[in-house]
């Protein structure tokens, strides 16, 4: 869908290792001299940084439709500013999060509907769906960092319930099997290399390395 470069998406819920394998990704791109810019949602960009500022204070109320459409901006923003032209002048750019993040938190877990969240993303939806979305496919009922016993609530969407975490899994669940061709569920290994081994291979499959 990209011409130029290669947009990769990584999603899953809360500390189910996500960051440790964007780190090994990361390591993997440098050591392979690939030309790589890695990003996050909500963010990316100074404006999105501050709508992520907004939406992860504790101290603010929002409601499910107004969470969804300040998503929906931060994105917009997010794309034309840094997205599009990293892909454009070739690079391969790997966003924490994008629109399936929307589509299990505001629409499953939210109730908004995955349909109307998919409609408040239109922009997202029409000019920029990432070529391979890597789903860490784990129960936030056994993530690691529950395993380990650290349970941090640091922003409005960690201090969630454990049921809306669990609809945010179903959510994300849901998207893998409404979208297989874009969508690779990769459940974690206890060794994150082994993990790290299996994203790359789903990288080759889709011949983006
Ligand atoms: P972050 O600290 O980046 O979470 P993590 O480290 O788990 O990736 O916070 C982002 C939070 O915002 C996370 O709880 C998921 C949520 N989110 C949505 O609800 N909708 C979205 O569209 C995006 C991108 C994130």
């Amino acid at each position: 869908m990209n011409t130029k470069g290669k947009f990769i998406t990584v999603e899953g819920c809360e500390g189910v290792g996500k960051s440790t394998q964007l780190r090994l990704l990361n390591d993997y791109f440098e050591k392979e001299g690939i030309d790589a810019i890695f990003t996050r949602e909500p963010g990316g960009t100074p404006i999105a940084e501050r709508i992520r500022g907004i939406l992860l204070d504790k101290n603010l109320a929002v409601s499910p439709r107004i969470e969804a459409e300040l998503f929906a901006v931060a994105r917009m923003e997010h794309i034309n500013n840094l997205i599009k032209p990293s892909l454009e002048a070739g690079k391969v750019v790997v966003c924490d999060r994008y629109i399936d993040s929307s589509l299990a938190y505001q629409g499953v877990a939210r109730s908004l509907g995955i349909d109307n969240v998919y409609e408040i993303n239109a922009y997202a939806r029409d000019n920029c769906m990432p070529d391979l979305t890597i789903f860490i496919d784990m129960d936030p009922a056994n993530s690691w960092r529950k395993r380990n016993g650290t349970v941090i609530l640091n922003d409005r969407m960690e201090g969630e319930s454990h049921e809306f975490h669990a609809l945010c899994y179903k959510g994300f669940k849901e998207m893998a099997k409404r979208e297989p061709e874009r969508i690779v569920s990769i459940v974690p290994d206890e060794d994150k290399n082994v993990t790290h081994k299996a994203i790359i291979q789903a990288f080759k499959e889709k011949g983006i390395v």
